[in-house]
């Protein structure tokens, strides 16, 4: 490698701000161990850097990336999309889809995005000791573990889904996932081919929808009411697979009552089908008694549970767990080898550690006490907000709610995003969770999917008062 080659590729960098400024890039010396080149090589680059005012040269320190006076250069994305380099089928259906931005940092004050958790609900204690005290325990050698997850998790997990969800199974049942996500793919993977169906709720999970039509399997929407999914739609269904969320519906928040749970039993056994159980957020109930799982019922046939803990501790730790009937134990277990091995051992261990102490529900127990402070706070501002003028949906359990704006058509939902995002708030439509729509005769209202895990009970209040302005604009706009 030469020095001009040097120079154009840490120039390529620069420009497409790979570094931000005032960043260092490394000294001559490294770079020029790293590239095995001589250190004049990286020299004579990193003054033709500098003399194009790319770089600061000073004596006795690294490099330094100077301030640009130009924005980004998409140069790479712009040559990414021209690209008319065929990917596999999977990788061509996956370039068609839609690519889902909601991981972006929030730039709003008050944002009611589903599916954040508060930082300071962490038990940040409690969880470092459990590492610490893991990482103490090393054994010798440092060597690859089970793919089924580490075999203490899946002991605490065992007996955890027991005491809190009257779950009973072996342990070769249990997977641990990193989490929902990684278990919906390798069930996608497992149990779908291009070609099949799967039902779906709709309105539903749209990360789940997507992942199963990325193996080119086709949805079957199947409609959702205050009760979750309407079994007695499935009578003409064929399908492989039925993904639902029965304790507390993703978005609309219906629980599941018993004789539709015994009948979506009876129509995966009637289909040969799977039905994946969804059970993201059972820890939060607030107004009702908990209903047993679907995998509960009739010794869990046909039924794969999945759980995660990013309602409970956090959605970065990426750690889930799949319940699998006992034929798809092997197969899982491969699929998850090929995957990625195993999931990190360090947190499962941790997790078990903190479930074996009893801190994990104890941890839970604070959480949904704090979560209901928020909710209470959310329902009442909403309450004196609107009165009548909404409809709330789903505030039982989980950690959002719906609301629907009865005098306020869907076809005001993105004036009423730009205001909000005008004022700092973040606000979500449950319309695009839908596919298809719901036709305009049964649903014409705007709807929105608050979530207010995140929160603090003022800025919950405060974003409340800023959505009633925002709506009272709105309604005099159209
Ligand atoms: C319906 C549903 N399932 C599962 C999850 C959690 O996914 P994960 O465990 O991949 O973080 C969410 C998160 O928002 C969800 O809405």
């Amino acid at each position: 490698m030469g020095a001009r080659q040097i120079y154009e590729a840490l120039k390529d960098q620069i420009v497409s701000r790979v570094y931000a400024t005032g960043g260092q890039l490394p000294s001559s010396r490294n770079l020029a161990n790293e590239l095995g080149v001589s250190r004049t090589t990286v020299t004579v680059a990193y003054e033709q850097l500098s003399a194009e005012g790319f770089i600061e040269l000073r004596q006795g320190a690294r490099p330094r990336i100077a301030a640009l006076p130009f924005g980004p250069c998409l140069k790479g994305a712009k040559r990414q999309q021209q690209s008319t380099q065929r990917l596999s089928a999977y990788g061509e259906r996956l370039r068609a889809s839609p690519r889902w931005l909601d991981y972006l940092p929030s730039s709003v004050m008050i944002d009611f995005r589903y599916g954040d958790l508060a930082a300071t609900d962490f038990p940040a204690l409690a969880w470092r000791k459990a590492v610490n005290a893991v990482i103490a325990q090393r054994p010798g050698r440092l060597a690859y573990d089970d793919p089924r997850g580490s075999l203490r998790l899946r002991q605490a997990l065992q007996g955890y889904l027991w005491r809190a969800r009257t779950l009973r199974c072996e342990l070769e049942q249990i997977i641990i996932v990193n989490g929902s996500q990684q278990g919906l793919d390798l069930c996608a993977r497992l149990l779908l081919d291009p070609g099949s169906d799967f039902v779906m709720e709709n309105p539903g999970y749209r990360m789940a929808r997507q992942i199963f039509t990325s193996t080119g399997a086709s949805p079957v929407p199947v409609a959702v009411d205050g009760e979750g999914l309407q079994t007695e739609l499935l009578e003409t269904v064929r399908a492989r697979l039925a993904y639902v969320t029965p304790s507390h519906q993703f978005p609309l928040g219906g629980v599941m009552p018993i004789s539709r749970r015994h009948r979506l039993l009876e129509w995966a056994r009637e289909n040969d089908a799977y039905v994946i159980e969804d059970d993201y957020d059972s820890e939060y109930r607030f107004d009702i008694s908990p209903v047993p799982p679907l995998h509960s019922l009739e010794g869990g046939r046909n039924v794969i549970y999945l759980g995660t803990i990013s309602k409970t501790l956090s959605p970065m730790m990426r750690i889930g767990y799949l319940v699998v009937p006992p034929e798809l134990q092997e197969v899982c277990a491969t699929a998850k080898q090929l995957f990625d091995r195993h999931s990190p051992v360090t947190e499962q261990e941790a997790l078990a550690s903190l479930i074996e102490s009893g801190g994990y529900e104890s941890h839970v127990r604070r959480v949904r006490r704090l979560n209901r402070d928020r909710r209470e706070t959310l329902l009442t501002a909403l309450q004196c907000a609107f009165g009548e003028r909404i409809t709330v949906e789903g505030a039982d359990a989980g950690l959002h709610v719906v609301v629907w704006f009865n005098e306020l058509a869907r076809s005001s939902e993105a004036r009423l995003l730009q205001i909000m995002q005008h004022a700092g708030i973040g606000v979500y439509c449950i319309s695009p969770l839908y596919e298809p729509p719901p036709p305009k005769t049964t649903s014409d209202r705007l709807g929105l999917v608050m979530g207010y895990s995140a929160l603090g009970l003022k800025q919950i209040e405060r974003g409340v008062q800023l959505l009633q302005v925002a709506i009272e604009t709105v309604k005099e706009e159209f």
